[in-house]
């Protein structure tokens, strides 16, 4: 039997700044024979995800960078095409974490099954799977929302924000997202119900912002830093909670912002409002809440309470673009990559 092979997405260099598609380089590889233990896999869905732009960087993070020349990560949902373990049968579908590449072999200890009858496949990826649960455990362990309570989450129409604003809404708080542009912001407060949504890109962003909590802010969601960050800051309540998950609007960034040193004003902040901030990363809090996570967040979604959107580009090929563009907003809702068809 011929050897298989498998399409791959590798990083071709460090990017500085931006990516661009110089960074990335398309090669076919023959994979090995399959050992005791593992499958050969299909990738049927790739993840494209912010924190894959950290692990292009040479640096030291709570996770190893890709090597140059190494296959880029990322989470995927694939088909089992062959199998040397009892635990699976070929035919099933897997999430796991075999990167920008068509087939794989993997061990199966570090694959999870996923029921394509339980919920759509690419869900394992958004909703339903890391995004999904980062937003629940960040949301409900850090930020702790009260009825009433106001929550502020930017990048509010992408997996993550979409699901903490409607999280937010089910635990009694009023929701308040911040999205580049008008469709996304109708989408936030006409589709999945948010009190009110805002447009970072506006000139009166600030101030709409403003108006749109009169009662001040009680838990912001942190995903993206900079600007939007500015805008919040001002408008945190006493004993307001920072989540800080994820810091999008900074990971291209190869110098300091210009101006005055903000940290003493914000440490000054951080005392006299008695802010609690608190940096995670959903990993942690795997072992404690998946259950819980997996338990609501189907119940919910199956009741319609936890809606989701997805941009599915078709092609590995185009990975490399959607990336890039999605570091900037392209994307509207969870970036998946259709590797392959669902059924061969
Ligand atoms: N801590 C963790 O364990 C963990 C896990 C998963 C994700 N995260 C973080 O969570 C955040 C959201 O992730 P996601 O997967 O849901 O991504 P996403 O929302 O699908 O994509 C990122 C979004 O960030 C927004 N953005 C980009 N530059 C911006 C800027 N300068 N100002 C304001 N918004 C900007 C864009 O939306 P707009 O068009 O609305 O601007 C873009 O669509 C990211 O920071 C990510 O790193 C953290």
């Amino acid at each position: 039997m011929s050897a298989v092979t498998s399409t791959r997405v590798v990083l071709a260099s460090r990017p500085h700044g931006e990516p661009t598609q110089d960074n990335f380089r398309t090669e076919t590889i023959e994979l090995p024979d399959l050992a005791d233990g593992q499958v050969l896999l299909r990738t049927v869905y790739l993840s494209l995800d912010p924190y894959m732009r950290g692990r292009m960087n040479d640096a030291k993070s709570y996770a190893p960078p890709v090597e140059v020349g190494d296959v880029m990560v990322g989470g995927t949902v694939s088909q089992v095409v062959e199998s040397r373990s009892l635990r699976i049968e070929p035919g099933a579908y897997v999430l796991g974490y075999t990167g920008w590449q068509s087939h794989a072999v993997a061990d199966v200890n570090s694959l999870r099954a996923v029921d394509p009858n339980r919920a759509p496949l690419s869900t394992a990826l958004g909703v339903l799977g890391m995004p999904g649960f980062t937003a629940y455990a960040g949301l409900l362990k850090i930020g702790r929302p009260k009825p009433g309570e106001t929550v502020v989450v930017a990048a509010a129409a992408g997996p993550v924000g979409s699901a903490v604003g409607q999280i937010a809404k089910i635990h009694g708080a009023r929701a308040v997202g911040i999205a580049g542009g008008a469709e996304k912001c109708a989408y936030l407060r006409d589709e999945l119900g948010f009190d009110a949504a805002i447009d970072h890109r506006a000139e009166d962003f600030a101030d709409q912002l403003k108006a749109a909590v009169p009662d001040g802010i009680d838990v912001y969601f942190e995903n993206v830093g900079g600007p939007v960050t500015a805008a919040v800051l001002p408008l945190l309540n006493f004993f307001a909670r920072i989540p800080v998950c994820g810091l999008v609007s900074q990971y291209n960034l190869v110098s300091a912002p210009e101006g005055p040193d903000r940290l003493p004003a914000f440490m000054g902040l951080v005392l006299t409002k008695s802010l609690t901030v608190r940096g995670f990363i959903q990993s942690e809090f795997i072992q404690e809440l998946s259950g819980d996570f997996e338990r609501d967040a189907s119940k919910w979604l199956a009741e319609g309470r936890l809606k989701h959107r997805e941009d599915v580009v078709d092609g590995l090929e185009k990975a490399p673009d959607a990336f890039i563009g999605m570091l900037h907003g392209k994307n509207f809702g969870k970036l998946v990559v259709q590797v392959g068809p669902e059924q061969d």
